[in-house]
């Protein structure tokens, strides 16, 4: 089947021709055709598979045939996304599928100046792509009003059914028309969330290409088990020995995200971090620098697990294991995306032994068993202290790579034999005295064990 079979508009088959996409995937082959006859439909497929087309291709579809006035400080499609740079990421797409439409596209989300918003706002939009926060601010507000969509998009559905978003979703439905069709999409789906489901969409179709929380095909899936404090040791060595071209590395809290940060710093090892503690202007820089390959390491929170799509992302690395099976899922579904192929290691510590099983039980995969390398008690011992918090304005990645560059420098001179002093460069080459490991505060990982929390930070 080609995209030309599905009887979508002219406007809309130019841009897919213009991305060189031909055929449709599995997902949109079955869920278009159900969108174009304007039914509620709850979609499912593994990540990297083109969700986003399969419910923006029909959405334009529709609004190519039926052209109409946008409405006065509203809009003719809501799209709800959890994260401000997934929101961003979606509304680029509608842009570049609509690229020959004249429709407009606005993005609406929280830690930016909201006036601005506005006034984009007030003229009346035909897509807004949205985070529920800022969202309801504007609703509040009566700066914006939805009682003109005719279409409503849950992307990450899952999520936003969960608790943390449970009650401003339930806030912005009500304000919705009746009259509406309802899109929801995921990779994962878990069965009390579809049963919340029914409250939102009329009679929907469900469309399911594999069945829910299948990982993506094509991640070889690997886990280690270490002890928490020897992670960083293991990082460091897999960043050196892997043939990493771009990876995410994942942890659990936002401290824990920067301390990563700093020790791979101290390593001579470029990276930058992305959670919810730093303002909108470092996130949007740290993703940017990393989509364009300036910084070849992402460390995350889970922020950056759902629905973020950077190509070339070779490796995942679950620097902590996630909670939720279902967020592994969407973890290590950052790398092999539209076909590629990818890794995701797991770095298991005691504690999450029971993470691992829940997540092998939920997605019927077992994981490669990868015992730590033969060098690795040497590697702890010279782990590099970590870089200090820095403090004053933050860098841009230039200027970070140059700080790393310098620190690379200035450790390979050290490993430089020294002449009338062999005795010191012997010692920087593996014979310092054994750092004692640092121990894991009791409040690290594994202290919200039990407390089953389904939604990252934002
Ligand atoms: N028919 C197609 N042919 C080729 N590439 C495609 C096609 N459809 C989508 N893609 C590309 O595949 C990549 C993944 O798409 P998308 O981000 O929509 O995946 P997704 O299913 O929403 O994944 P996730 O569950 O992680 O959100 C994107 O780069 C997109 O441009
Ligand atoms: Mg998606």
């Amino acid at each position: 089947m080609q995209f030309t079979d599905l009887g979508l508009a002219e406007p809309i088959l130019k841009a897919l021709a213009a991305k060189n996409y031909a055929t449709p995937t599995p997902i949109q082959q079955k869920a278009i055709p159900v969108l174009l006859q304007g039914k509620d439909l709850c979609g499912i497929a593994q990540t990297g598979t083109g969700k986003t087309a399969a419910f923006a291709l029909p959405s334009l579809d529709h609004f190519a045939r039926n052209p109409r006035q946008t409405p006065l400080n509203g809009c003719r499609m809501l799209v709800l996304s959890p994260t401000r740079e997934l929101a961003a990421q979606i509304a680029q797409s509608f842009r570049d599928y609509g690229r020959f439409l004249k429709l407009s596209v606005e993005v609406v989300f929280g830690g930016v100046p909201i006036n601005r918003q506005i006034k984009a706002l007030s003229r009346g939009v035909d897509i807004v792509v949205a985070t529920p926060g800022r969202l309801l601010d504007l609703l509040d507000q009566r700066a914006f009003t939805i009682k003109d969509t005719e279409i409503f998009v849950l992307d990450e559905a899952d999520q936003m059914m969960d608790m943390g978003f449970i009650h401003p979703l339930r806030r912005i439905a009500k304000l919705l028309p009746k009259e509406r069709q309802n899109l929801f999409f995921s990779a994962t789906m878990p069965k009390e969330i579809e049963a919340l489901a029914a409250q939102f969409l009329h009679d929907p179709v469900k469309v399911s290409v594999a069945p829910q929380s299948t990982t993506a095909e094509r991640v070889r899936q690997q886990a280690t088990f270490v002890n928490q404090a020897e992670k960083q040791a293991l990082l460091t060595l897999t960043v050196r020995n892997e043939p990493i071209d771009r990876a995410l590395i994942f942890t659990r809290t936002k401290h824990g995200a920067d301390r990563v940060v700093r020790f791979l710093e101290g390593a001579g090892i470029q990276a930058v971090a992305i959670h919810g503690n730093k303002s909108q202007a470092q996130r949007t820089t740290a993703l940017q620098a990393f989509r364009h390959g300036h910084v070849k390491l992402l460390v995350a929170t889970d922020i950056a697990a759902r629905g973020i799509d950077v190509s070339g992302v070779s490796h995942v690395i679950n620097f902590e294991m996630p909670n939720v099976p279902e967020q592994y899922v969407h973890r290590i579904g950052r790398t092999a995306r539209a076909g590629a192929e990818g890794v995701a290691i797991s770095f298991v510590a005691d504690d999450e032994r029971p993470y691992l099983k829940a997540i092998e039980r939920t997605t019927k995969v077992k994981l490669d068993v990868v015992p730590l390398p033969d060098n690795f008690m040497e590697a702890v011992r010279n782990l590099p202290k970590p870089a200090p918090p820095r403090k004053g304005k933050p860098q841009t990645p230039t200027q970070q790579a140059k700080r790393a560059e310098g620190q690379r420098r200035y450790q390979d001179q050290q490993k430089q034999p020294q002449r009338g002093a062999p005795d010191r460069a012997h010692r920087v080459e593996g014979d310092a005295p054994a750092k004692k490991p640092f121990r894991r505060r009791r409040n690290d990982v594994g202290a919200h064990k039990g407390a089953v929390q389904r939604t990252g930070g934002r």
